[in-house]
């Protein structure tokens, strides 16, 4: 395992994140609390330790997830080891007023058994409650020594430069794949710029860049109503999907291994949030750090994944 520098703190994060959405349940506040099918706990625990075996220090997690429920199963796990692991979780737009965050915060704390949380992000901006307000409490518990650093998750360019003038934000967490570049026409630069790190979420495109949606598996989860999952857009990203595999067989390795090491390749770019349920797709995916991808690789995928986006719109 690699490790990486988390902005200005003084912690590593290992190359891969272990996203604890899958195996605690959707977005409780957006009628998705149970939009997937649910491994047992106990489980999902022995895979949270096994990623921990594979030198996964960094686990991802949030208030919202299965309204808790995320944060509750990754403190049980991880509770012995907690000092040697880097704890992200997240509260949500809705609880960004100073007492709501004090509130949120105590709540996770207390699901997750611990009185420290590592890296807390924004989940996402409000409309309505001014970000001054917000960093200054954030601020404040950052001197307490409650949380170790601040990040901020869903922000444009504009939100994290905003954030940035009331105090230090050492992590984003953005989607981004070879499907989903967006950050690269502002975020990432600045990013690199100014020592934020890129945590990545979507980071294989929920599956889609695994090839197994292209080779028949059938969608039966809140995935089937997303665009890349659509026959058509199946049909479109073919073209990338092949050129992966071709890379892929030369090494002998899987798909999602290819997809994850080229975020690896994009300057800037920290840490790979990925979530399963499932110990054979985690041990492939924790491989992505020890495969190897040439220039000539990186730049055939760049330019197939830039024309296929072109023709998705
Ligand atoms: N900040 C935000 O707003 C935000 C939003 C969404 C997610 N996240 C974070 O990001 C994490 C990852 O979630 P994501 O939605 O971004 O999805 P993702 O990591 O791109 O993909 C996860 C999906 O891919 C499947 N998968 C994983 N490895 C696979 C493999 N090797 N072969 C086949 N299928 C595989 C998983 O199902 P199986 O269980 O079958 O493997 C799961 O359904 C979450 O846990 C959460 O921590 C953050």
């Amino acid at each position: 395992m690699e490790y990486v520098q988390l902005g200005k703190s003084d912690m590593k994060v290992s190359r891969i994140t272990f996203g604890a959405m899958e195996l605690g349940g959707g977005n409780a506040f957006a009628s998705g609390a149970h939009r997937w099918e649910l491994k047992p706990d106990e489980e999902n625990m022995k895979l949270l330790r096994t990623a921990f075996e594979q030198g996964v220090n960094s686990f991802d997690t949030a208030e919202i997830y299965g309204a808790g429920h995320s944060e509750w199963v990754v403190g049980k796990a991880l509770k012995d080891i907690r000092k040697d692991c880097i704890i992200a979780t997240k509260v949500s737009p809705h609880h960004l007023r100073p007492n709501d965050i004090r509130m949120a915060l105590s709540q996770s704390m207390f699901r997750l058994d611990t009185d420290y949380i590592d890296l807390y992000y924004i989940h996402a901006p409000s409309k309505d409650i001014p970000i001054a307000e917000t960093m200054d409490e954030l601020n404040k518990l950052k001197k307490e020594g409650i949380i170790r650093a601040i990040g901020v998750s869903n922000f444009s360019l504009e939100q994290l430069k905003e954030a940035m003038a009331y105090g230090q934000i050492d992590a984003i967490q953005p989607e981004y794949n070879l499907l989903q570049r967006k950050i690269e026409q502002d975020l990432m630069g600045f990013c690199r710029e100014n020592s934020v790190s890129i945590m990545s979420y979507n980071s294989i495109a929920k599956g889609i860049l695994t090839g197994v949606f292209h080779h028949g598996k059938q969608v039966n989860d809140f995935r089937k109503e997303r665009p890349l999952f659509q026959p058509e857009s199946l049909q479109i990203t073919r073209e990338l999907i092949d050129a992966m595999q071709v890379i892929a067989d030369a090494k002998g390795a899987a798909l999602a291994q290819i997809a994850i090491h080229w975020l690896f390749h994009q300057p800037g770019f920290t840490s790979a949030i990925i979530g399963t349920q499932n110990e054979k797709h985690f041990l492939d995916n924790v491989k992505a750090v020890e495969i190897q991808l040439s220039q000539d690789e990186v730049t055939q995928l760049d330019l197939i994944s830039k024309k296929v986006l072109e023709k998705l719109g």
